[in-house]
């Protein structure tokens, strides 16, 4: 298959390159692929005519969105809304990314496809923005909504993943404090580029939430990565009040990958397992 990559040395972006190897890959790199200059992204893409654009650019930036909102919605709607047109006018089908985000939280329970989304930050209204502006724009598109990534190019957004922080500040010897009342999903961005891989070579169109398996608060996930390295830093579990983030976030944003399961899509493994697999391959555990 001949596959666009945009933002391909981003977190998930660098992760596609190498599971899609044996595609043809056209690796899209910002500042020289920029989504929000949409003639130059229309000429760029006529030219290449791919069958499937797969678009990782994101403003992940989730606290200074709120300071930030014009560049919040200039890249993850606006710039979707340009790249779903083109797509849709030049019969490309495209692969865009959402966040779990889009949730209030208030179900308490995982969220499916179905579910309503209420977000709570000017991030999570841009994203869901996108994600409006990709379903009422096209018809042939993979919407993916996806929690707490961690890969090993780290978050080029952020400039960091989570685990990766946290293996830093312990080597630093600095109290941690972490989030112990949010629910989420952290998620292998290697995994989920395998199951991309699976999910663009069928015809299944429409929005899926992918996620590992499982559930944790930010303070198990820290925990654990701690507990599977051996390490033993002085750690607390503070509640979302006390930590003080600019941006609101769901205390609940677990996903179900109800679709992916109906269409036989292979199961991901538990955020455990992928977690041990991740610090094995950045040397931060033995295998
Ligand atoms: N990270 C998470 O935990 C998480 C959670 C839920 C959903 N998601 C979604 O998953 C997707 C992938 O996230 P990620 O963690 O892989 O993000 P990332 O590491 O920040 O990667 C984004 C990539 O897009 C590039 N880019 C930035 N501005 C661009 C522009 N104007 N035009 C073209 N490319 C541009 C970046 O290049 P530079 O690095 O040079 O700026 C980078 O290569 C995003 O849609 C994100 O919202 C992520």
């Amino acid at each position: 298959m001949k596959i666009a990559i945009i933002g391909a040395d981003g977190q998930l972006g660098s992760d596609l390159v190498k599971t899609l190897k044996e595609d043809r890959v056209f690796p899209l790199y910002y500042p020289d692929f920029d989504i929000t200059k949409p003639e130059k992204t229309k000429k760029d893409l006529s030219k290449l005519a791919p069958e499937i654009i797969i678009n990782t650019a994101a403003y992940n930036k989730v606290d200074e969105s709120e300071d930030n909102p014009y560049e919040a919605f200039l890249l993850n709607s606006i710039a979707v809304r340009d790249l779903a047109s083109i797509c849709s006018s030049l019969g490309f089908v495209l692969v865009h990314f959402s966040s779990d985000y889009v949730f209030d939280g208030r179900k308490g329970e995982p969220y499916v496809e179905e579910d309503s989304a209420n977000p709570l930050s000017v991030y999570a209204v841009s994203k869901l923005a996108g994600e409006f502006f990709v379903t009422n724009t096209m018809k042939k598109y993979f919407l993916i909504r996806t929690c707490g990534l961690f890969g090993e190019a780290g978050c080029w957004g952020k400039g960091y993943n989570f685990v990766d922080v946290m293996i830093t500040l312990e080597k630093q010897d600095k109290p941690i404090k972490v989030i112990n009342d949010q629910w989420v999903t952290p998620t292998s961005a290697a995994e989920l580029a395998q199951k991309i891989s699976e999910l663009i070579r069928t015809k299944h169109y429409g929005l899926y939430h992918l996620t590992n398996e499982g559930q944790c608060t930010w303070y198990e996930f820290a925990s654990t990565i701690f507990s599977l390295t051996g390490k033993k830093p002085d750690i607390t579990p503070v509640d979302s009040e006390t930590y003080g983030a600019k941006a609101r976030r769901p205390s609940y944003s677990v996903l179900e990958n109800k679709k992916a399961k109906e269409i036989g899509l292979t199961e991901f493994s538990h955020w455990r397992e992928a977690l041990k697999d991740y610090l094995i391959k950045k040397g931060y555990k033995q295998g």
